[in-house]
């Protein structure tokens, strides 16, 4: 049994993962982080899965979440990591990071936390992202630069970040093979789009999951793939089976496409 402190709990994803923790059969939970000044602070978790007491309660100290717990799940805000960072070196206890928007400085302090305790960078969990990364890149390949690629995306309307943390990761996979510009639209006016960049366009609206499509498209025809998330406990699931994969990982900044075997 692995247990896990889940930092955001009392946000929508941290409420799913407390849910799909309580139903996973390998996991238990074992510390519940929140922002200090969140009016649960101090009530039983049992409040944010709607059951009985199970006499844990929802903490605003990392150092109390963390300390009976084997991994860390990071579902809360960019502003944080660095404090639960701190704590999580203190207690070397390995850490899955699935909070979005993170800022290059924040991206260098994992970087340099990750040479002390094992790190997963999630900033998408399901398996079906991972296997679109791959695709896109076998269909950029075989079509050459004949084709324009653009990325398009919609999530709910609380979500924060633009682009999502999945459209970067999706465009960083595409450029690591061809060379390509970010290009983000609207053009300078009036003037066709630029040979050999990268679209990336961004939608908010109503309760969308998460919709990734990649667009190739040609003189004479245009392939589309596309990723669809019907249901965010899809999220809560891979962040669960990243940290089961992590526990016993040595110092390092992993991916999922590692947790899924798609590098090495
Ligand atoms: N990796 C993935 O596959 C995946 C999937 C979906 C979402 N995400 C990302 O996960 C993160 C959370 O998403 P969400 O939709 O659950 O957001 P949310 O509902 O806003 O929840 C955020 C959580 O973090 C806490 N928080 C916010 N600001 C904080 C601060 N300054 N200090 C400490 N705690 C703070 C919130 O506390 P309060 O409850 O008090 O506000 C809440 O518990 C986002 O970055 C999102 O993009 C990742």
């Amino acid at each position: 049994m692995l247990n896990i402190a889940l930092a955001g709990a009392t946000g929508r994803m941290g409420r799913l993962t407390l849910k799909e923790i309580t139903k996973h059969p390998d996991v238990e939970i074992a510390g519940v982080l929140t922002r200090p000044g969140n009016p649960l602070v101090g009530s039983d978790v049992g409040v944010l899965m709607g059951t009985p007491p199970t006499n844990l309660s929802i903490t605003d100290s990392p150092k109390n979440a963390f300390k009976d717990a084997q991994v860390i799940i990071d579902f809360s805000h960019p502003e944080v990591l660095e404090l639960y960072l701190l704590e999580a070196l203190q207690q070397e206890k390995p850490y899955v990071v699935c909070v979005t928007g993170l800022n290059n400085t924040q991206q260098d302090i994992l970087k340099k936390a990750a040479f002390q305790i094992p790190i997963l960078l999630a900033p998408n969990t399901s398996f079906g992202i991972a296997l679109l990364k791959q695709l896109i890149k076998i269909t950029s390949k075989a079509l050459g630069p004949n084709y324009d690629i653009s990325l398009l995306e919609m999530h709910h309307r609380h979500k924060a970040d633009a682009p999502s943390g999945t459209s970067l990761s999706l465009a960083k996979a595409l450029a690591e093979d061809i060379s390509l510009n970010h290009n983000t639209p609207p053009y300078p006016s009036q003037s066709p789009r630029p040979p050999h960049t990268l679209e990336c366009a961004v939608l908010r609206g109503g309760g969308v999951v998460g919709d990734h499509s990649v667009i190739f498209a040609g003189e004479k025809d245009m392939i589309t793939l596309e990723h669809r998330a019907l249901n965010p406990s899809l999220f809560s699931q891979g962040a669960i089976k990243g940290a089961l994969w992590l526990k016993d990982k040595a110092p390092g900044l992993y991916t999922i496409d590692h947790v899924l075997g798609f590098c090495q």
